[in-house]
């Protein structure tokens, strides 16, 4: 027998860690999601593997989405995906709070679990929780064959390989792209949205992977951006709709592997409080992806730099000479429709993570006090 060494060095196929070999591996991740699941021609998505019949769909009066950690934030994305397509309500909650919180939970529920393991015990309790109240669950899982798989009525499988760091990403943005399907494919089933939209969604989901790849090939600018923010001990990520989503995540992945402090918030929020913390030199990430959203985001990016932040923007890419006019250094990425962008942006929020954590010399796989599952309450 070899030392385990050897076969770790083989797994890590020349990165220096997991967490950037994962992270380069999402355009396959994004391709391997979605394949076989458009049709041929591009216009729908075929998801009869999860065995929800148009009937079951057209009885769906709300959507509870139920997960923790990473997933968690999938899950909020997940809810602007399936509102804004399919029209149905949805709640996305914690499960450690969803489980106590006596959740009203009907027949014409569908329950989303959302879990790269399959075996969170918080989860898992949820799961059956709303199975025990006659809701059916459908689970957004990384594992065939998971407690979550095996227990939930219908399986939406993301096929983003095995996570080995514990800081999730390829399975987080594995999960947005089986949202994405999964609210394409309500929508069609429901006809809340128009032939054209799909199309256009479907076309520009296609792109997504190139797109990604491209943000990658900016990792040394990420770098940097990185090496100074490693020197502060607090931070904030600030965004609108699906941009506060993707902060939050973003701010997760910062703590998780950095230990530095930091705080996601709605941008439109700060206002009512956390502009007090704002001073002089304190770095805020600030998303402005939602074009119909610039101009309020761009107002609270003034306040913060009216009291002394240093402003890192993240726009998309057309738009820096607007936004560069508020920010103090920009990073551009490629232009998507606004509800698919934050399959881009988070990209350059898990590299700053990434290059924070060895700049402040962290175990970047394996992060103190932390477990990739965590199969007890
Ligand atoms: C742990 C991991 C997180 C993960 C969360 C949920 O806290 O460290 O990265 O997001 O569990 O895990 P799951 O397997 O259910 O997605």
């Amino acid at each position: 027998y070899h030392v385990d060494w050897d076969l770790v060095t083989a797994e890590k196929a020349g990165f220096d860690h997991f967490m950037l070999k994962e992270i380069h591996e999402q355009p396959k991740a994004y391709r391997d999601t979605m394949r076989g699941r458009v049709s041929d021609d591009g216009q729908s998505v075929t998801l009869g593997e999860i065995g929800m019949s148009a009937e079951q769909i057209k009885g769906i009066r709300k959507v509870q989405i139920v997960a923790c950690g990473t997933a968690y934030h999938a899950g909020l994305v997940g809810k602007t995906i399936i509102e804004r397509l399919a029209r149905i309500p949805v709640e996305t909650d914690v499960a450690s709070e969803y489980r106590y919180r006596s959740p009203i939970i009907t027949p014409d529920t569908l329950v989303i679990v959302v879990s790269q393991s399959g075996e969170t015990a918080d989860t898992l309790a949820a799961l059956r929780e709303a199975q025990r109240n006659g809701a059916r669950v459908l689970a957004i899982t990384n594992v065939v064959g998971s407690s979550v798989a095996r227990e939930a009525d219908h399986v939406l499988i993301t096929w983003a390989g095995p996570e080995i760091a514990v800081a999730s990403t390829k399975a987080y943005t594995s999960q947005l792209i089986a949202f994405y399907l999964f609210g394409i494919y309500l929508a069609q089933t429901l006809g809340t949205v128009e032939q054209a939209a799909v199309t256009e969604l479907l076309a520009a989901m296609n792109e997504l992977p190139e797109q990604v790849e491209s943000v990658l090939e900016q990792s040394a600018v990420l770098k940097q951006v990185a090496e100074s923010i490693a020197k502060h001990k607090n931070l904030f990520f600030i965004g609108r709709g699906v941009d506060y989503a993707v902060a939050q995540e973003g701010s997760l992945k910062l703590k998780e592997i950095s230990y530095i402090h930091s705080e996601a918030y709605a941008a439109g929020e700060l206002k009512h409080g956390t502009l007090a913390l704002i001073e002089d030199g304190i770095p805020v990430i600030a998303l402005v992806t939602q074009e119909e959203l610039y101009e309020k985001t761009l107002s609270n990016i003034k306040e913060v730099k009216a009291r002394g932040a240093h402003v890192l923007g993240i726009a998309n890419a057309g738009s820096e000479v607007e936004v560069s006019k508020s920010v103090d250094e920009l990073f551009a990425i490629p232009k998507t429709l606004p509800l698919l962008s934050p399959a881009i942006s988070v990209i350059p929020l898990q590299l700053i993570s990434y290059y924070a954590s060895l700049a402040v010399g962290n175990d970047v796989d394996k992060p103190r006090n932390l477990a990739k599952s965590v199969t007890v309450e």
